[in-house]
């Protein structure tokens, strides 16, 4: 208490009442508007995030970020697509040959809705409609792909067209490899499933089909003819994000260098992402968008100025993009929203019975968290480790090729939930082990665990179930 309050006491005592009364009703109001303003903050969270994963959902499905300049003013891929009675070249791709090489096409996109969009609500007709829809089109003309495109329903691709409704350019998306379709109406048409791993997607095949692939030989020092080869051996579900930036299109074995599409889905939670764990999310998408897709944004990843390792990267500057005028930067402002959608996608839910052996699974998930050890990487339920989910070659007994092909030299520990959507084209990084059976034997040898028969069996089981 101060001298004026020593001498003044009574009036002193008045005026701390009068604060304490003061201070008790701020504290109150405060109260209550805390809470007011808490609820507030998680509306406005709530619909940020509703709106985030919104606008990431266009991103992933539709956006091109400006790479057709590069798919199609520069490789002329449009071109062998409507084919040369379209004004193209060659024999044309008729929709007939884009589903075998693995294209999906979006069957909502196919029918429209009252208000004139794609529709998206199935009432039960929409595999009638649809069939209906595709009843009246030819399979075996190239006109009706270029038809689809206008639809906007090949799911990845997006055609641009002039004036007179031709295909002038075309361009590539991040659905292209990491969606599918529930084949609703037929095999490769039906509903979109985004994150999921395209593993019927002849990548490299399409490429391949590009009128001029100068490009890509000159970036890669080598002819076409070398380019041609190095694609056509990826195979389905494959493609290879680091050939642009080390140049090797083969392994020491000779097998093709590419390594499997993984899903997009069930990443939340998980450190580093990629077979040999580049970054997170969203470097990966930067990374992607700009070096892969070639669309017009900025990238930095001074990693890649090691020209022993990357020396395609380095003789192009690849780890330090050019700066360029934010109005003509498409990717850096969309990389959040697309980060959020990307979490925000979940891993698909096995049906037991159907996808797996529920009995089975039980007795396998003591021995996955038991005796097989696997556990102590893949941890329920990320999946993979918590924090630097990283490992050598020789900690899962295989070599270190591709880890080698990476800054930290290792393979990241994949997520397993949803490991029933993606068994086609093998496991591991590059599909070495044709099933689930070998991948546990594989173990079973590495770990020296000497497990049963019925114990492999129902380990099996058990990760069908994740
Ligand atoms: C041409 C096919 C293709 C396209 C297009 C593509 N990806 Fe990928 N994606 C891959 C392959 C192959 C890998 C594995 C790369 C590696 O590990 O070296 C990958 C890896 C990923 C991963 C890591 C997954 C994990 O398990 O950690 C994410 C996330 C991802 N891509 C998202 C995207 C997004 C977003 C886009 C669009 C900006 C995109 N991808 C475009 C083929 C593609
Ligand atoms: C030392 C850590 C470690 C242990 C222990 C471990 N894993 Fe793995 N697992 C990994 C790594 C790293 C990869 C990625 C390999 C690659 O990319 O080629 C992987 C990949 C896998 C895959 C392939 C996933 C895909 O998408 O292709 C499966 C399935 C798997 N593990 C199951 C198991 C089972 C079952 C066990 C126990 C018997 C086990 N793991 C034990 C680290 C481990």
């Amino acid at each position: 208490m101060n001298k004026t309050c020593l001498i003044l006491a009574s009036g002193c005592a008045v005026a701390l009442s009068l604060a304490l009364l003061a201070a008790r009703s701020t504290t109150r109001v405060y109260a209550s508007g805390d809470a007011e303003h808490q609820e507030r903050h998680a509306d406005v969270a709530l619909r940020n995030a509703a709106k985030m994963i919104t606008e990431g959902r266009e991103t992933f499905r539709f956006d091109t970020f400006g790479d057709e300049a590069f798919w199609g003013d520069t490789l002329n891929l449009h071109d062998a697509i409507k084919g040369a009675s379209l004004g193209g070249v060659g024999p044309g791709v008729s929709p007939k040959t884009a589903l075998s090489v693995g294209l999906k096409v979006d069957v909502g996109a196919l029918l429209s809705n009252a208000d004139g969009r794609p529709e998206t609500r199935d009432d039960g007709s929409l595999r009638e409609r649809g069939l209906a829809a595709l009843n009246n089109v030819d399979l075996d003309n190239p006109a009706t792909t270029v038809a689809l495109l206008r639809a906007n329903a090949v799911v990845g691709l997006t055609g641009f067209f002039d004036h007179s409704g031709g295909l002038r350019s075309i361009g590539i998306q991040c659905a292209l490899c990491h969606s599918t379709v529930d084949d609703v109406a037929a095999p490769g048409i039906g509903r979109r499933l985004d994150g999921r791993a395209n593993r019927d997607l002849k990548v490299g095949a399409i490429i391949a089909l590009a009128p001029n692939l100068t490009p890509v030989a000159d970036l890669l020092r080598v002819d076409v003819p070398t380019v041609r080869k190095v694609l056509l051996a990826w195979g389905p579900g494959k493609f290879d994000a680091e050939l642009f930036l080390d140049g090797k299109g083969f392994r020491p074995d000779g097998k093709s260098a590419a390594t499997l599409i993984p899903p997009a889905f069930g990443l939340a939670g998980v450190n580093l992402h990629t077979w040999t764990g580049w970054g997170s999310v969203t470097h990966w998408n930067a990374f992607v968008a700009n070096l892969e897709m070639h669309g017009k944004g900025r990238f930095f990843d001074p990693r890649l100025d090691n020209a022993t390792q990357f020396p395609i990267a380095a003789a192009n500057g690849f780890g330090d993009l050019p700066h360029i005028d934010p109005e003509e930067d498409r990717i850096t402002k969309k990389l959040p929203a697309l980060h959020f959608y990307q979490l925000s996608l979940p891993a698909p839910t096995p049906q037991p019975g159907k996808d797996f052996d529920p009995e089975a699974a039980k007795r396998g998930d003591e021995v996955f968290s038991g005796r097989g050890g696997c556990n102590g990487c893949h941890v329920e339920p990320l999946w993979t480790e918590p924090g630097w989910n990283m490992h050598t070659g020789q900690d899962v007994c295989i070599d270190s090729f591709q880890a080698d092909r990476a800054p930290d030299h290792r393979y990241r520990t994949s997520p397993l939930a949803g490991l029933f959507t993606h068994q086609k084209g093998g496991f591991y990084h590059d599909g070495r082990f044709q099933n689930l059976g070998e991948v546990i034997n594989h173990y079973d040898a590495c770990f020296n665990l000497n497990l049963s028969e019925q114990e492999k069996k129902d380990l099996m089981q058990y990760l069908l179930s994740l």
